[in-house]
């Protein structure tokens, strides 16, 4: 199912979201379709320049941030009235596609680029974000770094503690790019009304329903874990099974284990076990260390208590009747997010005015918008992906598709920033 209006009745060109997506691939190009774009680095901050330039052709008032987040403005007539924003992030997974994020921004500028060229001045300030970061993907624990510093929750010692896979600090990166870490507080805001982020679906639910267009009403919550457990590294032919304190023996039983859980509890609880590091992680030695990550997620607040007391208490017993010592760190954690029932109707009904066939939905990922919900109404449009691919080079959604999510986006933004 496709858009349902004539050319004339559209307000986004979809050949203008599409160049600017294969343009914004360029920068940290992975390969024929991926996209390797960590934060701080060098393409990741041509990039942002690059979105700079896309905000000042279309009009807009560019302002950078304290944490570099790169905002556009279209001016409002009343000036004193807080800001309708839209956004999303431009890192990316290491490697990940092209649209994870990145349409987000591209639809906004495209969005708010139609508005003024079709509806000029809007009567509230409309606001959009380029964020820096959002996969956690250069630093474990950075996940939403710009969003974060929007509502004021990065804590004063993160930058300093916080360490990249490359081991640099996040202090030092942000230094390399010409931003003070002391500064960070500056780029908290006070005045958005409403936050509303376009996201490729990243899941196979609007594939198998043919509906371009998904209208997010909730947003999972997840906890991801470090676990490190610790035994003994002995020889792999001497040591008698009875006597091992086999740090891998105790990970295979945890890995499996949380993610059979997930399974038993059945749709929405997943568990993923996506990163593993075995040490010294030779043949025929006993592993001393496994450390492992685990992420699970469920968008039922209850559920996901039950889901990450079980991973708890399954970690806890296997380590102790293993005799490992077990360190369990807290990476991210956040509760579902309830989406405003006010938002989620403005753009139900910007779809059916819009001609785009559209259904509510839950969001399985998670996204910088659950920190926006801290101080602003929030919801989510999502658009179809194929094969429900994300979070790799694989991940496409077409031209078409990604034109009728930027059309409700920009018929959204009307009816909130335009209204007297
Ligand atoms: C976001 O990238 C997620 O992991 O859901
Ligand atoms: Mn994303
Ligand atoms: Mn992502």
């Amino acid at each position: 199912m496709t858009l349902n209006v004539d050319a004339g009745g559209r307000w986004i060109d979809p050949d203008r979201v599409e160049s600017c997506i294969q343009a914004l691939s360029q920068y940290g190009a992975h390969g024929e379709t991926g996209v390797a774009r960590l934060v701080y680095s060098p393409e990741w901050v041509a990039a942002q320049d690059q979105v700079a330039g896309w905000m000042e052709e279309a009009g807009l008032r560019v302002e950078r941030d304290a944490v570099g987040n790169v905002w556009g403005y279209l001016d409002g007539q009343h000036r004193e009235r807080p800001t309708v924003a839209t956004g999303s992030h431009i890192d990316s997974q290491n490697p990940g596609g092209r649209f994870d994020g990145a349409l987000g921004v591209v639809a906004g500028i495209a969005a708010v680029a139609a508005l003024r060229e079709r509806h000029g001045q809007p009567q509230q300030t409309i606001g959009v974000v380029s964020l820096v970061e959002e996969e956690a993907s250069r630093f474990p624990t950075a996940n939403f770094w710009g969003s974060r510093a929007i509502v004021g929750r990065i804590a004063p010692e993160e930058p300093r503690r916080m360490r990249g896979y490359d081991s640099v600090t996040m202090a030092e990166a942000m230094r390399d790019v010409g931003l003070d870490p002391a500064l960070i507080e500056e780029a908290r805001r006070d005045d958005i009304e409403t936050f509303i982020e376009l996201h490729i679906e990243q899941g196979p639910h609007l594939e198998q329903e043919d509906i371009p267009v998904g209208i997010v009403d909730r947003i999972t919550g997840y906890r991801q874990y470090l676990v490190m457990l610790e035994g003994a590294a002995n020889h792999a032919g001497t040591t008698p099974m009875d006597l091992r304190r086999d740090a891998m023996a105790g990970a295979a039983e945890i890995i499996s284990g949380v993610i059979n859980t997930a399974h038993r509890m059945g749709r929405p609880c997943v568990t993923t076990v996506g990163r593993v590091n075995v040490s010294p992680n030779e043949r025929a030695v006993i592993p001393r260390q496994v450390a492992f990550t685990v992420d699970a997620r469920s968008p039922d607040p209850a559920q996901r208590e039950l889901l990450l007391a079980r991973h708890e208490a399954l970690i806890a017993e296997v380590a102790q009747r293993r005799d490992l010592s077990v360190n369990l760190r807290v990476d991210s954690d956040r509760p579902p997010v309830a989406c405003d029932p006010d938002v989620v109707a403005a753009i139900t009904a910007a779809a059916a005015e819009g001609g785009v066939p559209a259904i509510t939905m839950t969001s399985g990922a998670v996204h910088d918008t659950m920190q926006f919900a801290e101080i602003a109404k929030i919801a989510m449009i999502f658009v179809r992906s194929r094969g429900g691919i994300s979070h790799s080079p694989e991940e496409f959604t077409s031209a078409a598709d990604a034109a009728a999510g930027t059309e409700v986006l920009a018929r959204t933004l009307h009816t909130l920033a335009y209204r007297r």
